[in-house]
């Protein structure tokens, strides 16, 4: 039976990771910060069968005593203050968590067990200004936000400790990838919870930023599995993950109105534009120039032919299949 230790265990993939590690009978540690309301995050459903220790990225002896307590063979660090548009507005603690954590984490591993098989979740935020499309392993990083600089830090320092100390380490360049699990906050789920509240007349109408913003979005379950693979790989490795496909913030408000039988047409430019329902002629999607931000990353497409042909890896789901389920989560959240 392997030991696996997960940071970020409460979020979105530490909970579909879990969930995956459960099932082929790991021993699953989970750092855990400690919360005024006492919840146990995406992971509540599975709290009986994890072992919590409680840490935080900021603090080397909990990630220190974590790593003793758990006697890992594997350490997924998940763990990150992973809202773009929070990081303007919490730069230095962005850093502190993602940036700084990392360094920490590598250190504890390196003193405590440097055999572990670490996972570092990197991220096409790094791209950023994009320099090619699509973006591999082999594209220049041009980050766009304190959030992608913080994880070019980490991605970077991951490869150090793996190339000066022979660590294994791996990173996983991962494009969006959401669920019913993703936080509210988040561009898809804040459109398919909206839509679902329109549906239900709990609200009238969805406020967004950057319509013309294009992303590489896949399912959360399909991305955790590339993370499992990639430790099972033979050496550590960097991989892109991602779907291929590209597509507007718009599009996606289509897709998710057209799951609950409204077709959207848009009129208006820029901060003028407005969806309007075909059918009824009311104004269901509006632009709010606050939502802009400081700097953006406007097209993200991945190119995953080295994860497909090292580790066999492939998506199972595509834009439509992953917005009906979150669709049909949050019609069900909201009924
Ligand atoms: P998420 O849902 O926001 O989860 C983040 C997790 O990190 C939560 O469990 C959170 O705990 C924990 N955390 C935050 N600050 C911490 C700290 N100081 N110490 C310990 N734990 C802390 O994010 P996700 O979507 O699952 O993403 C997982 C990882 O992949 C993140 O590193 C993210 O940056 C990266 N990534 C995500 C995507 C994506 O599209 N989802 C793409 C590429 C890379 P609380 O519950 O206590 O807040
Ligand atoms: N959140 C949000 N809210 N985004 C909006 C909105 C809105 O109301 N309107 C337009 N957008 C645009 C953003 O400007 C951005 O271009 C796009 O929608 C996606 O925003 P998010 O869903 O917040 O995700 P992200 O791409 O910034 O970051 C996510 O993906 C990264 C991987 O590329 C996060 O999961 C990061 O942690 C991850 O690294």
């Amino acid at each position: 039976m392997k030991n696996a230790l997960i940071t970020g265990i409460s979020g979105q993939d530490g909970s579909y990771l879990t969930e995956l590690l459960l099932e082929k009978g790991y021993n699953v540690y989970g750092l855990f910060r400690r919360r005024s309301t006492g919840e146990y995050g995406n992971v509540a459903h599975l709290a009986d069968k994890i072992h919590f220790i409680y840490g935080d990225m900021s603090d080397l002896s909990s990630l220190i005593t974590a790593i003793i307590e758990s006697n890992p063979d594997e350490i997924y660090n998940l763990a990150a203050q992973s809202y773009v548009a929070v990081s303007w507005a919490e730069p230095l603690f962005t850093n502190d968590v993602n940036g700084a954590g990392v360094a920490k984490l590598l250190e504890a591993v390196k003193l405590v067990k440097p055999d572990t098989r670490v996972y570092q979740a990197s991220t096409s935020e790094m791209f950023g200004k994009v320099q090619q499309i699509p973006q591999s392993e082999t594209t220049p990083f041009y980050p766009r936000s304190p959030y992608g600089v913080s994880k070019l830090y980490a991605h970077w320092i991951a490869k150090n400790y793996r190339e000066s100390y022979n660590m294994f380490v791996s990173c996983g360049i991962l494009f969006n990838h959401e669920s019913q699990r993703r936080g509210k906050e988040f561009v898809t789920r804040k459109i398919t919870n909206t839509v679902a509240k329109i549906k239900y007349g709990k609200t009238d109408c969805l406020y967004l930023g950057n319509l013309d913003s294009k992303r590489d979005w896949g399912h959360s379950k399909d991305y955790v599995y590339a993370m499992w693979k990639m430790l099972q790989h033979t050496e550590p490795d960097d991989f892109v993950i991602a779907t291929g496909k590209t597509y507007t913030v718009r599009e996606f408000v289509e897709a998710a109105f057209l799951c609950v039988g409204i077709n959207i047409v848009w009129q208006g430019k820029g901060a003028n534009e407005c969806g309007i329902d075909a059918e009824t002629k009311k104004t269901l999607v509006k632009v709010d120039n606050k939502l802009y931000r400081p700097a953006e990353v406007e097209l993200l497409m991945g190119d995953s032919t080295k994860a497909q042909k090292l580790l066999n890896w492939y998506p199972k789901y595509n834009l439509q299949s992953l917005v009906k389920c979150m669709i049909d989560n949050d019609l069900e959240l909201e009924k």
